[in-house]
């Protein structure tokens, strides 16, 4: 699993994929906080100044690169720049955390995020075996879940509060809130439909 080339035919951009390791963490998290504080009128709701404001750190990175029940996945091109990235935990032994999902601001809506997500998701199906995979994403970012939806993931009907306490100086949706996903994949060990 650690280093697959994948050739896109939107984009032609070829993605090599790999495990982060410790010494990943820095770019990372830049990757991360770079692509979370982009505004792209696509995704970006009435949380925009949370955006802005998203931060990322090489030791929240790092947690994840050394907790054995997760991995941080990297895309890079073929000229070694990182262009997009994913966490996945394993959770419970049927179940997939798939989270901050990342791609370069330079690199996006060409095609890598969706497969990157796919790559994430191939990885916890054959390295845990797990049967469900989940995510969340803010309820103002419509389209961000209706892209999800398209990738097979659905509203599972429960949702997780957002500390809005901790940003009281901005002006936030009373309701903000994140909507729980989740997408079946028993059976797909090995499909490979990236
Ligand atoms: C969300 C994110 C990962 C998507 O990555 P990406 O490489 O831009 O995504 P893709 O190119 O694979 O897909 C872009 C989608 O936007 C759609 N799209 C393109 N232009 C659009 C527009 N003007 N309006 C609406 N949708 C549009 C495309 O049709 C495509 O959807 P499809 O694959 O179902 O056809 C990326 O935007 C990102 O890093 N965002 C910041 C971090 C973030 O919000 N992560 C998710 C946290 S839950």
């Amino acid at each position: 699993m650690k280093n697959i080339i994948q050739a896109n035919m939107s984009t032609n951009i070829q993605l090599h994929f790999r495990v982060a390791t410790p010494d990943d963490a820095a770019q990372v998290a830049q990757l991360v906080q770079a692509a979370f504080r982009h505004q792209d009128a696509r995704w970006t709701g009435p949380d925009a100044e949370l955006n802005r404001r998203f931060t990322m750190t090489p030791v929240e990175v790092l947690s994840t690169i050394t907790n054995p029940d997760a991995v941080f996945l990297m895309a890079t091109n073929d000229k070694g720049t990182l262009v997009g990235a994913m966490a996945t935990i394993k959770k419970i032994e049927e179940l997939a955390r798939m989270a901050m999902l990342a791609v370069d601001p330079a690199f996006q809506a060409g095609g890598v995020g969706r497969r990157v997500l796919a790559h994430a998701e191939e990885y916890a199906i054959n390295t845990w075996g797990v049967k469900n995979l989940g995510l969340n994403a803010l309820n103002t970012r419509g389209l961000l879940i209706e892209w999800y939806e398209r990738r097979g993931y659905v509203k599972t009907g429960e949702t997780s509060p957002f500390p809005v306490e901790a940003f009281k100086e901005l002006e936030l949706p009373e309701d903000l809130h994140f909507v729980e996903m989740e997408k079946n994949v028993e059976g797909s060990k090995g499909a490979g439909s990236v």
